[in-house]
């Protein structure tokens, strides 16, 4: 049986390929068709779902984290820079935060322009929920980029164009330089070979590489999409990518199970978070903060920090750890002496409290109607959730970049804003490393800088790579592959869960979840891991890494999931791999490495790792840390 013959082969050309439809590859597609315009060039993006809902704003949101304030004069460009060196410990790349930093703000506006509803004041001044970040009623925020991103390729007539439900697999390399891609249609019969002068790997971080606390009936509940399933890195990482930071996962303390955020409480309503005895563990455990220096004495005190002091608590069994909503309403309304005026304000507080979760994590209002919780009257638990791979939050796993040119020291750059190691490959969002917090907004503000060093590129370089007809006939092959193994074998067992010559793809992430949960530090070990248990994780990761090749796949739909359980265990391996590398403990509420308890001053730097994909050999290695000045 030959079932990869019965999928046509679609052959696309284009300039600048963009991978993925989330608000990175939205700011590279907006950005890239203004200077292809310019230079009679083509721009193609392919999403695997929907652009209007793809991506981790898909839900939507209810604050932009990232608005700088430049012209305003509210804070400097050093600012930022510093505050979120700060929240990852020292680790992070200046120039690729400063240079985000400096253009962000007028991508907020344009969402304006667009119509995004954002909050203002009596002085039509934004709202700000934090220092950084700024209130929007943003449940439709997604489509509203995503059409402006659609429109400007629209506007491009036949040099501009979208490809939706195509599931991207495999790089296409020629030499050392990246000249296209291969995918699938996830509804239709087709296979599909991008051929690129450029592309921009925009297809966002990871998620369930490690078994989520949402089991049974819960399971697919997380609080990053669950359909991000680390495409970039190991798009990144097979095309021979330096990548850095893969040791960073993030946790972040959500509202428990339905993983609401936390931000708009902490920041905007000011409310504490309290042991099941009433103790405020930052304050109760400030003095931990002193092993951290000189992080854990600035403010805001570092993310992983925070989690570390609740950790704390909660294995001193002083669980559950509350969000205490209703002393901060009341708070707030104590302070009001007029009756009326009270009532009024606790009404717009509760409408605003019910919007947060509305806008952007609905099973999370859903659950605090079937719980019988109004947040005004009673606490809501928090807790960490299971760790995710995202730089654009407070993590910081990625392809290794080259920096701006008017600002990164010569040994960040190497010709093209946000061109990773890899020759015509660029990168942005989730999947480029070391500049975290860059959130929504900076995510479209990065992909906006890569779109246009990209179509430089495409200028610069303008020979349309040969491609090798059986190289791509190959990865056709390798593409169905799973379909074929379903198709030869489904007789053999009467339960397609259960046959010895295949494994279905989530069997197989079961698997690939117990592996990284027990021995790679995940939720039932409190995030804590050491040597000895990493090297038995490995040796278990190796074992499923060959089972990758009997993934079996019943209907296209699970094709795409096999594919996704593929790249996710790329993911895990470089994640174990850099843990096992840095010889410290960094970022102690992520994740903990028992037998090196401590930050060490000769770690404060980067851990990279690279991929040879001729020798299929892995090579670590250590990136000094070169600051602004
Ligand atoms: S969101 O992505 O779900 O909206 P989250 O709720 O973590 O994010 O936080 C929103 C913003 O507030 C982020 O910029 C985060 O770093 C910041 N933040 C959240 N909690 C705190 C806190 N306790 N102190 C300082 N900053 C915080």
């Amino acid at each position: 049986m030959n079932i990869y013959e019965n999928y046509e082969t679609v052959e696309v050309t284009t300039d600048l390929l963009i991978l993925g439809g989330g608000m990175a590859a939205c700011g590279a597609a907006f950005e890239a068709a203004y200077w292809a315009k310019k230079n009679n060039l083509k721009v193609t993006l392919v999403d695997k779902a929907s652009m209007d809902r793809s991506g981790a704003v898909a839900m939507g949101l209810s604050a932009i984290n990232m608005y700088v304030g430049l012209k305003e004069g509210k804070n400097t460009l050093k600012d930022y820079v510093d505050y979120v060196k700060n929240d990852l410990m020292g680790i992070v790349r200046d120039d690729l935060v400063a240079n985000i930093g400096r253009h962000v703000d007028s991508s907020v506006h344009l969402f304006e322009k667009w119509g995004l509803p954002i909050w203002k004041d009596e002085n039509e001044k934004y709202i700000n929920e934090g220092r950084w970040q700024i209130m929007i009623h943003g449940e439709s925020y997604k489509t509203i980029v995503a059409e402006a991103a659609k429109n400007a390729l629209k506007e491009m007539e036949d040099n501009g164009e979208y490809y939706e439900r195509v599931f991207i697999t495999d790089p296409i390399m020629e030499g050392d330089r990246c000249v296209g891609a291969v995918g699938f249609s996830v509804r239709e019969n087709k296979f599909y070979v991008f051929k690129a002068k450029s592309v921009l790997v925009a297809m966002g971080g990871a998620v369930h590489i490690f078994r989520p606390k949402s089991v049974g009936e819960g399971l697919g509940r997380s609080w990053y999409p669950p359909f991000n399933s680390g495409a970039s890195a190991y798009f990144t990482i097979k095309a021979g990518a330096e990548m850095t930071c893969q040791e960073v996962r993030f946790v972040p303390i959500r509202f428990k199970d339905a993983y609401g955020p936390v931000g708009a409480w902490f920041l905007l309503f000011q409310a504490r978070a309290t042991n099941a005895l009433g103790e405020e563990y930052m304050k109760t455990r400030a003095g931990e903060l002193e092993n951290w220096l000189p992080y854990g004495k600035n403010k805001p005190i570092p993310t992983s920090l925070r989690n570390h002091l609740m950790l704390l608590d909660e294995a001193e069994g002083k669980g559950p750890i509350y969000m205490r909503t209703d002393e901060a309403i009341k708070n707030f309304v104590a302070e009001i002496e007029d009756k009326k005026q009270a009532a009024r304000k606790l009404k717009e507080l509760e409408k605003e409290a019910w919007e947060d979760f509305l806008d952007m994590t609905i099973s999370q209002a859903l659950l605090w109607a079937s719980t019988d919780t109004m947040p005004e009257e009673k606490a809501s638990e928090i807790s960490p959730c299971e760790p995710y791979f995202i730089s654009s939050h407070s993590g910081a796993s990625g392809a290794w970049m080259s920096g701006p040119e008017d600002m990164a020291p010569d040994d960040y750059k190497w010709g093209y804003d946000n061109m990773t190691t890899v020759k015509g490959m660029f990168a942005a969002g989730d999947a480029s490393g070391a500049s975290s917090h860059k959130f929504s907004s900076g995510s479209f503000t990065e992909g906006r800088i890569a779109g246009k060093s990209a179509i430089r590129f495409c200028v610069e370089n303008p020979e349309m790579p040969e491609i090798s007809p059986e190289k791509i006939e190959e990865m056709k092959k390798t593409t169905f592959m799973p379909l074929e193994i379903f198709e030869t074998h489904k007789h053999y067992s009467n339960d397609p869960d259960v046959n010895p010559n295949f494994i279905k793809p989530k069997m197989f992430m079961f698997r690939l979840q117990k592996i990284m949960d027990e021995y790679a530090g995940g939720v039932s070990k409190s995030f804590k891991t050491s040597e000895s248990l990493l090297q038995k994780g490995m040796e278990y990761l190796k074992f499923l890494h060959e089972d990758s090749d009997k993934l079996a796949a019943q209907d296209l739909n699970e094709l795409m999931r096999c594919w996704e359980n593929r790249q996710r265990i790329w993911q895990a391996e470089s994640h174990i791999r850099t843990v096992m590398f840095r010889e410290e403990t960094r970022w102690p509420g992520y994740l903990f490495r028992t037998d090196f308890p401590e930050m060490k001053e000769d770690w404060k730097c980067f851990a990279n790792c690279k991929y040879n994909p001729e020798t299929g050999e892995w090579e670590m290695m250590k990136r000094e840390i070169i600051e602004l000045t």
